[in-house]
C-alpha cells in the first residue's frame, strides 16, 4: 500500500511516500521567513506551503520512481490541530489529488500523527502505555490502551513547553524558534546557579502550567542573568516538570512502554533523562529521531497506515475540514471533522 502523506499545519511544509509504515522518500521545507519576525506569521504561512508544496511532491515521487499518482493508494493530509490557512493547502492539495485519481483520501490528527511515528517501527509497543506529548502547541499526557484506544489524562493549562522555551529563547536573543538554540546555549550553563519555580510540578497532576515559570526567567534576565546559566535553569526545570509526570503516570498505570513525540522530544537533556530513567525502570523507551520529533509527513504517513491496518475500508469524506484546536477525550489519528 503507497501512501502520499502531506504536513502542513504550521511552519514545516512536508512531504513523504511510504510503502506501508515504511518510508519510500520523505522532502522537508521548514519556513525561514518567519524568523524576521519573531514568530510564525499566518498568511505568510499559508502563502509559502502554497508555494513550496507541489516541488516537494515533485521530489518525492521522483526519489520513489514514480512518473504520476497511478501507483498511489492513499492521499493524507494534516486537518488540524494548527493553523487553518496552512492546513487548508495540504488538505485541499490531498483531496484534489485524491478526486483526480480516484484513491482514497484520510484527514489526519496532527496530535495524534506525532504518537504515531512509532507505529510500525523496528520495535512494538507494549500496551497500556504511557504518552507524553510535546511541541511548540501542546503538552499533554495520555494513557495508551491500544493503538485505538488514547485516553488523554491532562494537558497544559497556558503556554506549551516549547511555546514557553521559544518565548524564552526570543526574550535573550536566541532568535525565534528558539527551542534549538536555547538547548544549545544551556550546555554552557551551570543549572544550578539560578533558581526557578516548578509551578504545577506536583508529579501526581497530569496538568501542566509554564507561564509563570517563563515570567520568572524574563525577570531574572531583565536583572543581569547569565544566558548559560538562565538556558541552563530553564531547560533543567521544564524537563524535571516533564519527565516526573510521565514517570509517575508510568508507575501508576504499570505500563511497560513510555512514548514521547513532538517537537521538544528533540531537546538533548530531555533525551537523556528519558532514557536514564525509562532504563532504571526497566522501561521500553519509544523516543522519535530528532528529524522525526518536530514536525514531518512520515508520522502523517504512519497514521494514515494504522487507520488502515485498523479498517482496510476506512476514508474521509471530501468535505473534511481544517480545524485550529482539538478538544476531547479520546484522541484518534482520523481527523473527525
Ligand atoms: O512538533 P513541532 O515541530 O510543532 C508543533 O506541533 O508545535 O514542535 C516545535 C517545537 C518548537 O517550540 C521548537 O522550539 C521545539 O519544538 N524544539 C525544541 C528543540 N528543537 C525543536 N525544543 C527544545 N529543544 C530542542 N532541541
Ligand atoms: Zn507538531
Amino acid at each position: 500500500m503507497r501512501i502520499l502523506a502531506v504536513e502542513t499545519s504550521c511552519d514545516d511544509t512536508a512531504v513523504a511516500l511510504l510503502d506501508g509504515c515504511s518510508a519510500i522518500a520523505e522532502r522537508i521545507y521548514s519556513q525561514e521567513i518567519h524568523s524576521e519576525h519573531g514568530g510564525v506569521v499566518p498568511e505568510l504561512a499559508s502563502r509559502s506551503h502554497m508555494e513550496i508544496l507541489p516541488g516537494l511532491v515533485r521530489e518525492v515521487l521522483l526519489a520513489g520512481e514514480l512518473e504520476g499518482f497511478d501507483k498511489i493508494d492513499v492521499f493524507a493530509a494534516t486537518a488540524g490541530p494548527g493553523l487553518t490557512g496552512s492546513l487548508l493547502v495540504g488538505l485541499s492539495w490531498a483531496k484534489a489529488a485524491a478526486l483526480a485519481s480516484r484513491k482514497c483520501f484520510l484527514g489526519i490528527n496532527h496530535l495524534a500523527a506525532h504518537l504515531f511515528v512509532h507505529y510500525g517501527g523496528d520495535r512494538s509497543v507494549v500496551f497500556p502505555a504511557a504518552a507524553l506529548l510535546v511541541s511548540g502547541g501542546h503538552t499533554s499526557l495520555f494513557r495508551m490502551n491500544s493503538w485505538t484506544d488514547i485516553m488523554l489524562l491532562g494537558s497544559t493549562r497556558d503556554d506549551a513547553a516549547g511555546e514557553a522555551l521559544d518565548k524564552t529563547a526570543k526574550l535573550t536573543g536566541l532568535g525565534y524558534p528558539g527551542g534549538a538554540a536555547l538547548d544549545l546555549a544551556a550546555e554552557d550553563g551551570d543549572p544550578d546557579k539560578i533558581f526557578l519555580p516548578s509551578p504545577m510540578s506536583d508529579p501526581s497532576l497530569p496538568e501542566f502550567s509554564f507561564s509563570g515559570l517563563k515570567t520568572a526567567a524574563k525577570l531574572l534576565w531583565e536583572q543581569g542573568a547569565d544566558l548559560g546559566d538562565l538556558a541552563a535553569s530553564f531547560r533543567k526545570t521544564v524537563v524535571n516538570i516533564l519527565v516526573s509526570k510521565l514517570m509517575y503516570q508510568s508507575d501508576v498505570l504499570g505500563v511497560k512502554s513510555v512514548l514521547a513525540a513532538g517537537g521538544v522530544t528533540a531537546n538533548s537533556l530531555l533525551r537523556k533523562v528519558l532514557r536514564e530513567r525509562c532504563s532504571s525502570k526497566g522501561l521500553n523507551l519509544f523516543l522519535p529521531d530528532r528529524s522525526h520529533a518536530t514536525d514531518n509527513a512520515l508520522m502523517v504517513g504512519r497514521a494514515a497506515a494504522a487507520i488502515l491496518d485498523n479498517n482496510p475500508d476506512a476514508s474521509s469524506p471530501l468535505s473534511c475540514n481544517a480545524f485550529a484546536r482539538w478538544s476531547g477525550s479520546n484522541l484518534s489519528p482520523l481527523a473527525s471533522s
